[in-house]
């Protein structure tokens, strides 16, 4: 294995995708046996690139450790995981927002300063933050994934989640409140192979960045 190699760990799902998509874009091709295989572990067929398959929230803790010298995650994923990580480019895919929603007839009632609010999220940190600046007291309810059941089996009075086309949330009831932030796909790099594959790493966001402005 050359040692200029390059790691990238990719969300398994729906961003794996959009990012091997932009990857071919940019010559690097991952033969179809590779990708219909259940391995973890896929390289492109030039040799130059290992992707690692792994759970969205995990991206950052492969990047921060150094097992992945890069990766492709959710800026979702980053203001949750606040790992010390580069953050080079937008890569401008998976367009989302990070949404406050809830059960429609609770959208528009003000909040209850004295009230503890429970909310459900896949996002404690940002869901804290959220409701701490506006000094709401809250109860963090963190689930791993269906977060909008959590209002109608009255587990919740809302949720931090989000919404891409708010499919979910209408065929459930739900209505988003506010929006925190704009999420999209971005490329993370580890701190060292930063420096020490500067010409690898420089590359890559060169060719991710022309073909982004193309
Ligand atoms: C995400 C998110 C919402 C849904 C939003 O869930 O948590 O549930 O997608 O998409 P929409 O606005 O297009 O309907 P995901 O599919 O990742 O599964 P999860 O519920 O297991 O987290």
């Amino acid at each position: 294995m050359p040692d200029n190699k390059l790691t990238i760990a990719l969300s398994k799902g729906r961003m794996q995708d959009g990012a091997l998509a932009l990857f071919a874009r940019a010559g690097v091709i991952v033969a179809e046996s590779e990708l219909n295989s259940r391995k973890l572990i896929i390289n492109s067929t030039d040799g130059r690139y290992s992707f690692v398959l792994v759970k969205p929230p995990d991206v950052p803790i492969y990047v921060e450790y150094g097992v992945a010298d890069a990766g492709v995650c959710g800026r979702d994923v980053l203001m949750e995981s606040r790992a010390g990580v580069h953050e080079p480019l937008d890569l401008k895919f998976g367009r989302c927002k990070i949404a406050v929603a809830a059960k429609r007839e609770v959208v528009g009632q003000d909040y209850n300063l004295l009230a503890t609010v429970r909310v459900a999220t896949k996002y404690p940190r940002i869901a804290t933050d959220y409701f701490h600046a506006k000094g709401v007291p809250i109860e963090v309810i963190t689930l791993s994934g269906s977060v909008e059941l959590a209002p109608l089996l009255g587990l919740s009075d809302r949720i931090v989640d989000l919404v891409e086309t708010g499919r979910t949330l209408e065929e459930n009831g739900l209505e988003v409140i506010d929006v925190i932030a704009e999420s999209t796909a971005w490329l993370i790099v580890n701190r060292a192979s930063f420096h020490l594959k500067r010409a690898e790493i420089g590359g890559l966001i060169a060719q991710l960045t022309e073909i982004l402005n193309q």
